[in-house]
């Protein structure tokens, strides 16, 4: 069973189109197929399809899935273009890089051709010479349409504290409108961090929230019920394209629409 409502502005955010689904492989399966048809789709269009891959542990399994029959067959690899929403300030091969994540479940795996694969180089000791290079690549990778590069698909998590991409509570690039990848210091983490900013995210062509388990269900009632000003960096949001939610029961436990 699959639950799925269309909402509109909570919180400063347009909600867009809910998908809660029963478990955890309901709901990876969902979001293999809908990348798998957004890419398709991006490359019957216009003959390529960039994607920017999130971290954490969520889309690990996703990822993994991607790589297996039938997604494996369906996907478009060679037109395939791979970028990352957000980046941790260590070298590609440590445990908690996001590339190092995407490349041994997923990347490393499929017939991508190897400069179509974009990573942060976060363990540059200069995070924001990092940023500074990773904008030029957008610039130079991700076509341009209405004045911004636009990526066909961004792959979302959210945090426990209502973050996305590594866009903090009360961190400076939450405001940042000038540049399309910045450096921020995580002071809860005592890090830099390194992230795609609100203006290139808003003006994808389609965005995809994924969240799962019971520790998500609190910050998302949160969001969902809200009709107060924007709290949490994922409210701020403001989708130019499509917005999807994969939700799954447990995260979606205290949501009105899934009792
Ligand atoms: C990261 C992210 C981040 C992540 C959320 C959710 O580098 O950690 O890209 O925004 O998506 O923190 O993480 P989980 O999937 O681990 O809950």
């Amino acid at each position: 069973m699959v639950k799925s409502l269309r909402s509109t502005l909570h919180g400063g955010l347009r909600l867009g189109k809910v998908n809660i689904f029963p478990n955890r492989e309901a709901l990876n399966h969902a979001v293999a197929s809908a990348i798998v048809k957004c890419a398709q789709h991006s490359v019957a269009l216009r003959g390529r399809f960039s994607i920017a891959l999130s971290g954490g542990e969520t889309p690990r399994s996703i990822y993994q899935l991607l790589h297996q029959v039938p997604f494996h067959h369906q996907m478009p690899w060679q037109q395939t273009h791979i970028f990352f929403t957000d980046e941790r300030t260590v070298p590609p091969d440590h445990k908690d890089s996001n590339f190092g994540m995407a490349n041994s479940a997923l990347l490393s795996r499929v017939p991508l051709l190897q400069e179509n694969i974009h990573r942060i180089e976060a363990e540059d000791p200069q995070p924001k010479a990092a940023a500074h290079r990773y904008a030029e690549t957008l610039e130079k990778f991700v076509p341009r349409r209405h004045q911004l590069p636009q990526f066909d698909l961004v792959l979302l998590g959210v945090g426990t504290d209502g973050h996305v991409a590594s866009l903090f509570p009360g961190t400076t690039i939450l405001q940042e409108t000038a540049q399309l990848v910045a450096a921020v210091m995580v002071e809860k983490f005592k890090t830099w961090r390194i992230s795609l900013t609100f203006p290139v995210i808003n003006h994808a062509d389609n965005i995809f929230i994924i969240a799962a388990g019971s520790e998500k269900a609190s910050v998302l009632k949160q969001v969902f019920i809200s009709n107060s000003q924007a709290k949490f960096p994922v409210q701020q949001l403001q989708p130019e394209g499509t917005l999807s939610w994969f939700l799954d029961k447990e995260a979606a436990l205290k949501l009105p629409a899934s009792k």
